[in-house]
């Protein structure tokens, strides 16, 4: 029988399969988990391209990314569907010694007001959301955005194979342009941000319309 992933994720009780992840693997051996800055994000923060101010940290995970921007004088908040990923980065911001704020929710109610963001983060988060709420998605983020805000975008690209969530240029572009302006696109090479990384990405810089 062929079940769709529409329907398989439907069925899966929304965390249990991330929080496996995060409570059976330490985090040097999970495969998205940098730990530390992400380049293009990184570089983003030392040109100014991305300006001090309050961020969202769209499925924060273990929080690698919130911390480091925490540290650099950003006001964060984190939301992530996995509990353990959220216990994991509230101890890691501790340890640290920055204030993160991580929110233990489905990033998809986005429980925020509209324009509270000067910015998002969305290092491998958009790419998880079923397709028949990536238009809910969308919408949500660019609600909680100001208006001229900027959004930090990496996800899977189509040179990964075929798969529900890997994106063509083409299919990206036509995703964003409703509610952002593109101001670069680029394609990363597999193992350019990740010494052992496998998967190619998409790595865009929007502003909200
Ligand atoms: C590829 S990981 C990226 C984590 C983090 N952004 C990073 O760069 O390390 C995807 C993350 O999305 C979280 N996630 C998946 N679906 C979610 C949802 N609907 N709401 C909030 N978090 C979600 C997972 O638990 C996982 O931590």
């Amino acid at each position: 029988m062929i079940v769709s992933m529409e329907a398989k994720f439907k069925r899966l009780k929304k965390d249990e399969s991330w929080d496996k992840v995060y409570r059976e693997l330490p985090l040097k051996d999970i495969p998205w988990e940098i730990l530390r800055p992400d380049p293009p994000l990184k570089k983003l923060v030392d040109t100014g391209a991305l300006k001090r101010g309050k961020i969202l940290d769209a499925c924060s995970g273990a929080g690698t990314q919130s911390i480091y921007l925490a540290k650099k004088g950003f006001k964060v908040t984190g939301i992530e569907i996995s509990q353990e990923a959220v216990k994991i980065a509230k101890r890691r911001a501790k340890k640290a010694g920055v204030t993160c704020a991580f929110i233990n929710r489905d990033v998809l109610d986005f429980p925020f007001k509209k324009n509270e963001f000067d910015s998002i983060v969305d290092r491998g988060c958009f790419h998880h959301i079923p397709k028949y709420k990536r238009q809910n998605y969308l919408k949500g983020a660019h609600r909680v955005l100001k208006e001229k805000g900027k959004y930090y975008l990496k996800c899977f690209s189509y040179k990964n194979g075929k798969a529900w969530n890997y994106f063509t240029k083409e299919e990206l572009i036509k995703y964003l342009t409703p509610y952002f302006k593109i101001l670069e696109i680029k394609h990363i090479d597999r193992g350019a941000d990740r010494p052992k990384g496998r998967r190619y990405f998409w790595y865009a810089f929007l502003e909200g319309k």
